[in-house]
């Protein structure tokens, strides 16, 4: 099975329940933050207090990607609030083994992931005591960026690694998803795709018909890996 993460980056502020709602009433059973500090992205977003928020009234999993510079103090305090995944960026840190055991020592699961630039063989080391990983398919601050292309190599060398390693991690990977795209990076072995403005902005809004066409582009992705 493939899953969605809606990212809620692109879903109405004002609105966001219903946006949320809605997608629930699709089937969807993750949601994606993305938190930005200004600082390691040149974008602000959310923070702990949504978190929480979301935490204390959805039944689904939430996946906090980090886009935060040192984020060994507050990876913690995101499972604090609530956060079942929390992934940190290994260009954030010093110290990703540290960040990495804080966040499973806290009770959620961890997750690395690295920008389109980064070397696939910087994961080498954690990919065994991780519980996901991202592959960053646009640089990352906004939503509604291009696929880069060259993630679907990125994506082949992580499942040969993946395998090589002997360990069963899953792939998420994160920009630029589209019902076009989703097909070849699906084919190419993800398991979770993260879609902003697929889901949320696309097609006026049109939250339900977005993630079903989105699920046709994983079937066919499902029908080439076979
Ligand atoms: C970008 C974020 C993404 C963003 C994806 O830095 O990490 O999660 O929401 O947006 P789309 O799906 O619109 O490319
Ligand atoms: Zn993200």
């Amino acid at each position: 099975m493939v899953r969605i993460s809606p990212s809620i980056l692109s879903a109405d502020p004002l609105d966001l329940r219903s946006d949320i709602d809605r997608a629930l009433r699709s089937g969807i059973d993750m949601f994606h933050i993305d938190v930005m500090d200004g600082h390691f992205v040149p974008n602000i977003t959310f923070g702990l207090p949504l978190v929480g928020a979301l935490s204390k009234h959805l039944d689904a999993q939430l996946d906090v990607h980090l886009m935060i510079t040192d984020p060994e103090g507050y990876a913690p305090l995101f499972v604090k609030a609530g956060a079942d995944i929390v992934t940190v960026h290994v260009e954030a840190t010093e110290h990703l083994d540290r960040v990495l055991s804080s966040i499973r020592e806290c009770g959620a699961k961890c997750g690395v992931t690295l920008n389109p630039n980064t070397p696939i063989d910087a994961l080498r080391g954690v990919l065994d005591r991780v519980d996901l990983v991202l592959i960053m398919s646009v640089d990352p601050g906004f939503g509604g960026q291009s696929f880069i292309r060259g993630s679907l190599e990125r994506v082949r060398e992580l499942v040969r690694m993946r395998d090589d390693l002997g360990v069963d991690v899953p792939i998420e990977i994160d920009g630029g998803m589209t019902p076009l795209t989703v097909p070849d990076v699906v084919e190419a072995g993800v398991d979770i795709v993260v879609a902003g403005s697929a889901v949320f902005s696309a097609n006026g809004r049109d939250i339900e018909k977005n993630i079903e066409a989105l699920r046709q582009g994983i079937r066919q992705g499902l029908d080439r890996r076979n």
